[in-house]
């Protein structure tokens, strides 16, 4: 039997490239498409779209049951700025969703689970350059508490139970096709955007913040490549550290400027600042690279470069 593919949180930044991959390797009708809210036209035409609430276990239970489910990807969560302005709306999200998917798993309902964690399980106690993938880790924002705890749990429900759960710690992920959900790194997406429209951005970081971050393409393509790797090269059952390039603020208006030499970038950093502090600055991914053969392909230069052709094509189609 083939794979048959749920993605929760399809409507999102990640979730909507991910799920129009998935489709175009295993046919649109075996991947399902569900959210809380309605995606882009694309994703809501290219497949089954269902509206579905991450926390309602009956209804994701039926949906599995429904389509025949085999592989979840969980990709519903409250991202790290909007959890701190919702602590406890973030934590039952993250929680409650994570745990209605890992006891279907463990319940035989479905084979293998894919759920992210990121580099937000990380605090300030941890080694900040080159953060190993097994370290201090002791977070001080609602949404990294939440991903520890997560990781926590994959790992339990895949040593007690069995339950086939792969996860990594995604840096920031950086796209130009839907817009980011509220999180710390979204100032790299912003940027490019302001780049193209005004010719200069304000950055809610300081110049000086280095933060590990990865273009969509890759990310998409380590989500995928864990899920086809045979079970028993998956060896951490928490999460795998993940990377592909680090850079400041003041680093990226530089790539910028490469390409637009005008561009302009001032800095006022807010609320986000203290998150950001609390993050590493580069990350060890050594684990995932060495297990199952990890490998990025942009750096900032093609990151950079493939951002501005990008948003430049679909503002010129907004445009029409
Ligand atoms: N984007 C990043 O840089 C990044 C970095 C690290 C980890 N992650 C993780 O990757 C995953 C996807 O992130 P993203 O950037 O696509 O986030 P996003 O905010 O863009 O998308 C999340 C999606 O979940 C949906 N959602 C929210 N509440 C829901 C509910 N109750 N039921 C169903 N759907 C619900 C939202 O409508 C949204 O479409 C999350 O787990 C996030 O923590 C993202």
């Amino acid at each position: 039997m083939s794979d048959k593919i749920l993605i929760i949180g399809a409507s999102g930044q990640i979730g909507s490239e991910l799920a129009l991959r998935l489709r175009e390797l295993h046919g649109n009708e075996n991947v399902i498409a569900s959210d809380i809210k309605e995606g882009s036209e694309e994703l809501m035409t290219s497949g089954p779209f269902e509206i579905m609430d991450a926390t309602d276990g009956d209804g994701i239970a039926n949906l599995i049951e429904k389509y025949s489910i085999t592989d979840v990807y969980l990709m519903a969560a409250m991202l790290s700025a909007t959890a701190e302005k919702m602590p406890m709306k973030a934590w039952n999200l993250n929680m409650d969703s994570l745990f209605i998917i890992l006891n279907l798993a463990k319940e035989k309902k479905i084979k293998k689970v894919f759920w992210p964690s990121s580099i937000a399980v990380f605090g300030p106690s941890t080694p900040r350059q080159d953060t190993p993938q097994t370290t201090i880790m002791e977070p001080t924002t609602v949404y990294g508490i939440s991903k520890q705890t997560g990781e926590r749990w994959c790992e339990y429900f895949f040593n007690k139970f069995g339950v086939d759960v792969r996860s990594m710690r995604y840096p920031g992920i950086i796209s130009y096709k839907t817009l980011p959900g509220g999180g710390t790194t979204d100032y790299a997406i912003e940027i490019f955007h302001e780049a193209l429209r005004s010719g200069k951005y304000t950055s809610f970081l300081n110049e000086e913040t280095a933060l590990p971050m990865m273009y969509m393409k890759d990310a998409i393509k380590a989500t995928i490549d864990i899920m086809n790797e045979p079970a028993e090269n998956v060896k951490v059952r928490s999460s795998y550290n993940l990377s592909a390039m680090s850079f400041t603020p003041k680093e990226l208006a530089e790539a910028i400027k490469k390409e637009i030499p005008e561009f302009e970038i001032d800095y006022k950093p807010d609320f986000r600042q203290a998150i950001a502090d609390s993050w590493p600055s580069s990350i060890d991914d050594s684990a995932a690279r060495a297990d199952w053969n990890w490998e990025h392909e942009y750096d900032l230069k093609k990151l950079t470069q493939a951002m501005l052709e990008g948003l430049k094509e679909s503002f010129s189609l907004e445009n029409k």
